[in-house]
């Protein structure tokens, strides 16, 4: 298992005098991380209100971008929600009546002007910081955090969003990274991570291979602490 031992453990001094500058808060916590499964809410899927919100059918069949409703992604840390007039453009009254019954709590919400109270499925510590933007504008794919969002009825926290996780991309980014304009084409990049690495770009498009994408960073993913807790 070797995810309860990862290599940052090696830094565990250093804990303590980030413990002696910040009060004795993290050190405890770093003490409870010590002890913790890094896969700990992998699976988490909460009940969603309504009928829910199919990943699956919107994303997947239907073949919309992820920024069609995720609109700030690529520019800020956050991924929004869409709001309930992003639903409603389709599914208004007497629009796609097949499905009618299904959507009846969208026209609800819209008509009442409330917003539909989704339930969050990733969330970080508030001391950790994270951005969105970053991680796209390197060639980090959606599914490398949320996995294959295409293929999901119902969203379900894919991996562990622990700091191993986090570092162990870190340390060794390159065969993480696809070309930029691909990073919401979940389906090319399942097939194309699932390819060995060294197979990656060898057929006459060498600006796409493991290496070339790593030289294209704007620099090294961070490991030093100040760079995720501040
Ligand atoms: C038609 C609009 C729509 C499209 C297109 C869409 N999403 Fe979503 N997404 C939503 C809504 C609504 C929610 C909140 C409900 C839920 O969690 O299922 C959501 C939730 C999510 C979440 C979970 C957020 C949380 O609470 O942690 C992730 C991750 C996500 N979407 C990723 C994607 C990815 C990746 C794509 C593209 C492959 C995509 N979405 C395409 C509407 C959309
Ligand atoms: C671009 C148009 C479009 C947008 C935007 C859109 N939908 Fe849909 N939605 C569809 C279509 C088309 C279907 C029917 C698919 C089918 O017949 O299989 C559907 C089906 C559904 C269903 C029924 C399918 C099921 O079994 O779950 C629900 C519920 C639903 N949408 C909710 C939403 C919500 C909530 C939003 C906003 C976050 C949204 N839709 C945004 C086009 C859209
Ligand atoms: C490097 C990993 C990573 C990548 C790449 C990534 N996400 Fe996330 N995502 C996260 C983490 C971590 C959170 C929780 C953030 C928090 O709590 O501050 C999150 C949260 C979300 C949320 C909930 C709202 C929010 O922003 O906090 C949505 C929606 C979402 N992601 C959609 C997407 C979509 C769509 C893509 C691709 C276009 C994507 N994510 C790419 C790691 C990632
Ligand atoms: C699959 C790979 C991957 C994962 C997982 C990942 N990162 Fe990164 N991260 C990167 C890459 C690549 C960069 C370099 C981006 C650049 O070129 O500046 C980066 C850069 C960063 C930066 C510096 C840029 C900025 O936004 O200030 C921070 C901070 C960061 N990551 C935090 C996190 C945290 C927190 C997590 C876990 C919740 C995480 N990352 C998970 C690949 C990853
Ligand atoms: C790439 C981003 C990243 C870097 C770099 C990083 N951390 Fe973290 N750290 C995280 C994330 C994400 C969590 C939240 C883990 C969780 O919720 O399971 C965390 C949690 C912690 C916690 C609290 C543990 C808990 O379970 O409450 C401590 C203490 C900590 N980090 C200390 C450090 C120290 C010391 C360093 C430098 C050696 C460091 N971190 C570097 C991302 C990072």
């Amino acid at each position: 298992m070797p995810g309860l031992f990862p290599r940052w453990m090696n830094v565990l001094p250093t804990l303590g005098a980030l413990g002696a500058m910040g009060g004795g808060t993290l050190a405890i916590g770093g003490v409870w991380y010590y002890f913790t499964p890094s896969f700990w809410e992998v699976g988490y899927m909460p009940i969603q209100p309504g009928s829910g919100f199919n990943h699956q059918i919107h994303a997947g069949k239907l073949g919309m971008d992820c920024r069609y409703c995720h609109s700030s992604v690529e520019e800020s840390r956050i991924a929004n929600i869409p709001s309930v007039t992003t639903c409603y453009g389709c599914h208004g009254e007497g629009k796609l009546q097949n499905v009618e019954e299904k959507t009846a709590f969208v026209r609800e919400a819209y008509e009442t002007d409330t917003s539909i109270p989704w339930r969050r499925v990733h969330k970080l510590p508030d001391y950790v910081q994270f951005s969105h933007q970053s991680h796209l504008s390197a060639g980090v794919s959606c599914f490398s955090c949320h996995g294959q969002i295409k293929g999901l009825p119902v969203v379900a926290q894919a991996k562990s969003l622990s700091m191993s996780w986090c570092l162990d991309c870190h340390r060794n980014p390159e065969n993480n990274l696809v070309p930029t304009d691909r990073v919401t084409d979940l389906i090319w990049v399942e097939e194309w991570l699932s390819m060995p690495p060294d197979e990656r770009g060898a057929d006459g498009q060498a600006q796409m291979s493991p290496q070339a994408l790593l030289e294209s960073l704007r620099r090294d993913p961070p490991e030093n602490c100040g760079a995720c807790h501040y």
